[in-house]
């Protein structure tokens, strides 16, 4: 096995189109958060040009597995998926490019090659704008020397999204547009830092455009995405440093946006400015996702998350003054080292003060080369799930409390496409709920994907919402 590291930025990748080339089948799996979601659509559209097609299977010429690191769990995922895909390899004479991406590839390249060596090609999380010439140095070496795989994971100088295509797809009424990558905030227990490098914004210009694009192919709702989303400034349009409130307002000028939001957001960064925003700007929907991690100031402080319970508490409050109907979500991490019962009792009276809509909580994991993989007050993992189970049962309640309190309100959905039986339309709540709907309204075929109507909400159920289109709405 031979590798070959990139560690200069290269020139600008030529989209040609291989019209000699046989199509190519392309699989991409992905793990993680949804700017790897994100991360995987931009591959598509990278390998578009020269020839590729997305199929459902991964009986495919190239398969893509797009990773997550976060937690141990995540990453080991990848190693038994692997292990599959080479009997698949195998099976088709070895007539298949298997390429890891995202962040297990980023943080643990040589080692995947190590364990795998029938991986093909390792490519980092801020290097797929290259995937061509990736995959030509693969073919090159195939042709020269036998089981030669490609690593490339550097940080490149130029910024990936400078060089990706125009032409993007697969986005549909609800679009994610990533406008910021990376984080400089070195939680104790995190792996981003390391993942996804320094902190970066995209200009406002880029964004804007990107924005346009998605609005053409039918987006009305969008996404800005990033690992810090608040802590975005970045060059505006008239050449001056923007904060991420005026870039709100700058999308919220497109005619066609109907909705706006953001994520993930990290309490230190959630200014005055941005608060405001929640005021002002009508398009930006009424729930942030604002994780907390915990409700104890001491296991904050050995986090390193740089605020305390009380500045979380007041940003809330801030927030529901600026816009009442506000809701919110939050990540937790149990069992975090040196957790007493009492930072327990800590984060179950936070959780109880705050009544969140959603939530998303884990035992903390242990990721070696973070600063708290090393800390001897390591929790017994039964008592962290124990602790976590009983989280999660307050969560759960005051989720379908909030999805309970929904019933009998009007707002309006965005519809994004067909429910699951005849007769039914699905879409989105202001808070990300799913509506599905049927009856008046919904049989003539007046809603489609990027529709946006008033609904009475008429029940609620654990993670969905039921609701009828309003009669004025159907005359109208
Ligand atoms: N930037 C965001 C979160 C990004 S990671 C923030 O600062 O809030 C997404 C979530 O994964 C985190 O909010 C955290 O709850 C969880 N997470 C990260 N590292 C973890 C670890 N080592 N063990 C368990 N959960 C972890
Ligand atoms: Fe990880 Fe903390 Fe950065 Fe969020 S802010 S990505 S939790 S290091
Ligand atoms: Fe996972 Fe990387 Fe996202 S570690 S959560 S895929 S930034």
């Amino acid at each position: 096995m031979t590798e070959t590291t990139t560690r200069t930025a290269t020139t600008r990748p030529v989209f040609v189109r291989h019209d000699d080339a046989a199509l190519r089948t392309l699989h991409i799996v992905t793990w993680g958060c949804q700017m790897n979601a994100y991360d995987s659509l931009r591959m598509a559209d990278v390998l578009r040009p020269i020839g590729y097609r997305e199929v459902a299977t991964d009986d495919a010429d190239m398969v893509i597995f797009n990773t997550c690191h976060i937690r141990e769990r995540a990453a080991d995922k990848l190693f038994s998926a692997l292990g599959r895909l080479r009997a698949v390899k195998e099976a088709r004479g070895g007539r298949m490019m298997i390429a890891v991406a995202g962040c297990v590839a980023q943080a643990e390249g040589a080692e995947i090659l190590r364990r795998a060596p029938y991986v093909d090609l390792v490519v980092g999380s801020q290097a797929y704008h290259k995937l061509p010439e990736l995959i030509a140095a693969v073919e090159a070496k195939r042709a020269s020397v036998i089981g030669a795989s490609v690593i490339d994971t550097a940080f490149p100088a130029e910024q990936k999204f400078d060089f990706l295509p125009e032409d993007q797809s697969g986005q549909g009424a609800i679009a994610n547009i990533a406008i910021q990558e990376g984080c400089d905030k070195f939680c104790t227990f995190c792996v981003v830092p390391y993942t996804r490098g320094a902190e970066q914004s995209r200009p406002a210009a880029a964004i804007i455009a990107e924005a346009k694009r998605l609005v053409a192919r039918g987006a009305r709702e969008i996404a800005l995405l990033g690992q810090n989303v608040n802590a975005w400034h970045g060059e505006g349009l008239d050449g001056r440093d923007w904060s991420l409130a005026r870039l709100l307002d700058a999308l919220a000028e497109i005619p066609e946006i109907g909705r706006l939001r953001y994520t993930t957001s990290h309490p230190r960064d959630m200014g005055d400015d941005l608060i405001a925003a929640h005021r002002r700007n009508a398009k930006l929907m009424p729930f942030l996702h604002l994780p907390v991690q915990s409700g104890s100031d001491a296991i904050l402080t050995a986090m390193n998350r740089r605020h305390t319970v009380a500045g979380f508490r007041r940003i809330i409050e801030a927030l529901r003054a600026a816009r009442p109907d506000m809701a919110f979500s939050s990540d937790f991490i149990i069992g975090f080292p040196g957790e007493t019962d009492a930072d327990f009792r800590a984060t179950m009276a936070l959780v109880r003060e705050v009544e969140f809509a959603l939530a998303y909580s884990f035992t903390y994991s242990r990721r070696p080369g973070t600063p708290a993989a090393d800390a001897v007050a390591q929790v017994a993992p039964a008592l962290a799930h124990e602790r976590l189970l009983e989280l999660q049962d307050l969560l759960r309640d005051q989720q379908h409390a909030f999805n309970r309190a929904q019933v009998g309100r009007r707002f309006e959905v965005l519809f994004t496409g067909a429910g699951r039986y005849p007769g039914q339309v699905a879409g989105r709540s202001p808070y990300l709920q799913p509506v599905v709907v049927a009856g008046a309204g919904v049989a003539d075929g007046a809603i489609g994907p990027g529709t946006m109507t008033e609904v009475t909400i008429t029940s609620a159920n654990p993670n969905s919402l039921m609701g009828t289109i309003n009669q004025e709405q159907i005359a109208a």
